[in-house]
């Protein structure tokens, strides 16, 4: 079990200073907490309200998730689409697919959720459409494969998102022989500082997210 890399303290500051979570993504936090194992994997309020944030932002046509879980993040990326606009959202496990598909239709999102089931490596390459905004998510050890499947196919201006770049703060410390996660992270997030293709920003938001726009 990994722990919270800020204190509960700040954490909770953050919250009671950030936009209230809408009450289906707290229903949603909530049965994912009763009902699914993991639960720490859910975005959560605060960075959720960061991901509907930046998605406004850009008010993208096409948005990218590698990794569903329970379908919190899809939503609340899903809250900035276009008119017209939609998400594509990829999940290996189906066991997922209930409560995802539940919380995309209580959230009057299915005409602009699509939900893949299945392993991101097989699906990434059939869908033909240009993402404005990649939510990077899933099985780290894949991260730099899907970034390097997806970057050259965005258009200059695009923006990836990417998820647990701090891995609880481990990546800060001199790292054990053993801990291969811990390695594979430090030397992503090193690949990414060196990539002339990008812009990119470390944020210290919950597990750390690294914001990225394509040159
Ligand atoms: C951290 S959770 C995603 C959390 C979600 N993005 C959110 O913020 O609410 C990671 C998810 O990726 C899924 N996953 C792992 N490997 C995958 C793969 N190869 N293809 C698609 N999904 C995968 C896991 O089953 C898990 O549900």
């Amino acid at each position: 079990m990994k722990e919270p890399l800020f204190s509960p303290v700040l954490e909770a500051y953050l919250e009671a200073h950030t936009s209230p979570e809408p009450e289906l993504l707290a229903a949603l936090n909530r049965e994912t907490h009763s009902k699914v194992l993991s639960p720490r994997m859910l975005s959560g309020h605060t960075q959720g309200r960061f991901l509907s944030m930046v998605s406004h932002m850009i008010r993208p046509r096409h948005i990218l998730e590698i990794g569903t879980y329970t379908g919190y993040a899809a939503i609340c990326l899903a809250e900035g689409l276009q008119e017209g606009g939609t998400l594509h959202t990829i999940e290996i496990n189906p066991e997922r697919q209930s409560i995802v598909e539940k919380f995309i239709s209580k959230a009057h999102m299915t005409a602009c959720i699509k939900l893949h089931i299945g392993d991101a490596l097989e699906i990434i390459p059939t869908l033909n459409i240009s993402f404005d905004l990649v939510f990077i998510d899933a099985d780290k050890k894949n991260n730099l494969t899907y970034y390097e499947m997806l970057l050259p196919k965005l258009s200059s201006g695009s923006f990836i998102l990417i998820d647990n770049v701090l891995w609880s703060g481990k990546v800060l410390t001199e790292v054990k022989k053993n801990d291969g996660k811990t390695q594979h992270m430090m030397a992503f997030n090193q690949r990414i500082q060196e990539d002339e293709r990008v812009e990119n920003i470390l944020l210290p938001l919950r597990d750390g997210l690294m914001v990225l726009r394509k040159k």
